[in-house]
């Protein structure tokens, strides 16, 4: 049971089960309580990456991508591209794809369980070969994250989908363009049915689309390949098909949770930083946010500063889809809010599961509450490190940036959570001047 009096119901969270596919146990060890200064350069987004890298499926000639972070997630998706028989070289942040020629349109479940995102094949493997066998993600630590609506698009094209064995079997001649609603806005959704429309014979029009930055960096490069969309940011995308794609040469846009996270640490430590290589304009839910906990920030070209020389001021929020704030932010400016002046409510509208960090961070002596979707959260004077377990990407994000205001060491255990969506995290907290060590 919960060791805490402060929980305001008996929360029971699924603590998942350690991996038995040998994934490293590293841990970060992290002795935090000194104020952090220094420069980071940003890295590509890895939600634009995946799907960009996705879309390489739609076109028979060369594709080049630029600015690939070097991550988990990054490896997975080219190791499932490789064995349907694209060909993927990377070179440090450039990856060359060949789609010319498939062995197979399959994506198995041991690929798919450890990354949903998998499923952004779907759209691409129907739409340029008719056929497509993708298993079914199963659920995450975060929510059930069902694909309903990418499945319901598919329909609408015209593609024929049945669920066998755990997988989404999809046939279709050739897509037809039509009006879809999708019944809530889904990001992986509104991308997969974007590079399906590209293909498909005539008018899409996708509305209640997501409006997300990585949506539109997708749509950037499927317009390089040839491809003709317009709308891509609003809630209203429309795709005129075309008879085929080239190739093309796309850089990735740098990521914006990436960015926010760093900023968060300096925030909830104290210091100063500056980003290189960042897209200030892709975060302001999050820059007004710090700016409100009383973080000094300033945005030139792609250089974002921050300044953070007081105790923060706790700030309450509400996460929803862009340009609101990123739910992808809501574990690590938590994190700012445990050490805040003051009592900090924070809502989450996305996902049913995603405060599982809450339990880690009362491990670091965080003071918070849950009362369904919102999180109460009494910032305390310093929290005080402890050996604590990341359960998801983000949540583990969120406890670096805990054990970095927290006095004495941390351990931070599972990070390969952390490797999935982070580039090179310690290194880049060493150059803010963190204590941080990966032990094996
Ligand atoms: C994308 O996931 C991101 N992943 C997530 O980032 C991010 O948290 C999420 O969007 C929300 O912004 C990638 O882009 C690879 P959704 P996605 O479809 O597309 C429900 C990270 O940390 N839904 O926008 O899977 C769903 O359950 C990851 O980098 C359906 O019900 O999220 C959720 O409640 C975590 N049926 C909501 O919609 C569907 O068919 C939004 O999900 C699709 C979604």
């Amino acid at each position: 049971m919960l060791d805490s009096p402060r929980i305001t119901r008996a929360v029971h969270f699924r603590r998942p089960r350690p991996p038995s596919t040998g994934i490293p146990m590293d841990k970060l060890k992290i002795r935090g309580g000194a104020r952090l200064r220094g420069e980071v350069a940003v890295s590509g987004a890895k939600n634009a990456a995946l799907p960009i890298l996705a879309a390489s499926l739609l076109t028979a000639d060369e594709f080049i991508v630029d600015n690939v972070p070097q991550l988990q997630d990054v490896a997975t998706t080219l190791k499932l591209l490789r064995q349907m028989g694209v060909a993927a070289e990377r070179d440090g942040g450039t990856v060359r794809l060949k789609a010319d020629d498939l062995s197979n349109t399959e994506a198995p479940y041991e690929m798919v369980k450890t990354m949903r995102a998998s499923i952004l094949v779907l759209g691409p493997l129907v739409a340029r070969f008719g056929t497509a066998r993708v298993s079914l993600p199963g659920g995450c630590a975060i929510g059930a994250r069902p694909v309903d609506q990418h499945i319901k698009g598919l329909e609408l094209l015209g593609a024929r989908i049945r669920i066998e064995g755990g997988f989404v079997v999809a046939e279709a001649k050739r897509l037809k363009g039509t009006r879809i609603v999708t019944d809530m806005v889904t990001v992986t959704g509104t991308e997969n049915l974007m590079m399906a429309a590209a293909l498909a014979e005539g008018e899409t029009i996708i509305e209640n689309a997501a409006r997300e930055p990585e949506v539109v960096d997708l749509a950037d490069a499927l317009n390089a390949m040839g491809a003709r969309i317009s709308g891509a940011g609003t809630a209203s995308i429309a795709v005129q098909g075309v008879e085929r794609l080239h190739g093309t040469r796309h850089r990735v846009m740098p990521d914006r949770i990436e960015t926010g996270t760093f900023l968060t640490a300096v925030a909830a430590a104290g210091g100063e930083a500056v980003l290189r290589g960042a897209a200030p304009h892709t975060l302001d839910a999050v820059l007004d946010k710090l700016k409100e906990a009383g973080a000094d920030l300033r945005a030139e070209g792609d250089l974002l500063s921050i300044r953070m020389d007081r105790r923060p001021r706790a700030v309450s929020l509400r996460t929803a889809p862009y340009p609101a704030f990123p739910t992808d932010m809501q574990a690590q400016f938590m994190a700012l809010d445990c050490v805040a002046d003051g009592v900090a409510r924070i809502t989450e509208t996305i996902f049913e599961n995603r405060f599982m960090h809450v339990l880690e961070l009362q491990r670091l002596g965080a003071n918070i509450a849950i009362e369904g979707n919102t999180a109460v959260v009494h910032g305390v004077d310093r929290l005080a490190g402890a050996p604590v377990m990341a359960t998801d990407l983000r949540a583990s994000a969120c406890l670096v940036v805990a054990a970095l205001a927290a006095d004495g060491e941390t351990l931070v255990d599972r990070i390969y959570h952390l490797d999935r969506g982070y580039e090179k995290m310690e290194s880049k907290l060493a150059a803010l001047g963190a204590q941080v060590e990966r032990v094996k």
